[in-house]
């Protein structure tokens, strides 16, 4: 099976779905390490009681030796492919190369609508009928690498940015297991997903 470490920074509700995920007999996949850059997020907390290990890192006191160290430990636990799950820092471009076709990431938007931060509150001003959730490939163009798998998601007359947010992560929780075993095995055949998908975000205009 391959290992997969998820790097968090908060709540980590997509780390579990990766973790219960791994759980079926037939998973690729196996979360051999949580880690992220800030020690008091709350998925850490999921992690251990369900058994995996983790490696609480501070970025923000490692400055600049916090990636150092992060490829350090991502190299003794022999992973295969790291999986951003709710990961909020910018990855220098020299880390993503290193893991150039072996870094996931989820976003909250049909990408490339809605790059970004506060993609709910975008979407809900641009009068969009759908929002959704992508799982892309990381790339230096940031929430612009190669998208693996997206999912739609209707908007309500009456949502807000929270409401919104909670439908879409229910998405984002079926999704994001999915995307990484179907790209772990290689199927590459994500038509089921995406070709809806791909025609509406083609029709729209690109937003920033
Ligand atoms: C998720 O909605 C994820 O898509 C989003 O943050 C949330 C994390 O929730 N990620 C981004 O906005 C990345 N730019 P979680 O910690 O419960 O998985």
């Amino acid at each position: 099976r391959s290992r997969v470490a998820v790097l968090i920074s908060g709540r980590g509700s997509n780390m579990a779905a990766l973790i219960y995920a791994s759980r079926a007999e037939d998973c690729p996949y196996e979360v051999a390490m949580v880690t992220g850059d800030k020690p008091d997020a709350d998925g850490f907390e999921i992690a251990r009681a369900e058994g995996v290990a983790t490696e609480a890192l501070n970025a923000r006191e490692l400055g600049a030796s916090y990636w150092t160290r992060l490829q350090q430990l991502l190299e003794a636990a022999s992973i295969d492919l790291v999986a951003l799950a709710g990961f909020m820092r910018i990855i220098p471009e020299e880390f993503v190369a290193k893991w150039d076709g072996r870094m996931v990431n989820i976003h909250p938007s049909l990408l490339p609508r809605h790059k970004g931060l506060k993609s709910h509150e975008a979407c809900l001003a641009a009068g969009d009928k759908f929002s959704g959730a992508t799982v892309h490939l990381v790339s230096p163009d940031v929430d612009g690498g190669e998208i693996l798998g997206q999912v739609e998601v209707a908007v309500l007359s009456n949502d807000t940015p929270d409401s919104l947010a909670e439908r879409v992560l229910i998405a984002e929780h079926q999704l994001y297991p999915d995307t990484v075993i179907r790209y772990l095995n290689r199927t590459r055949d994500f038509d089921w997903i995406t070709n809806k998908v791909g025609e509406l975000a083609l029709a729209l205009p690109e937003t920033g």
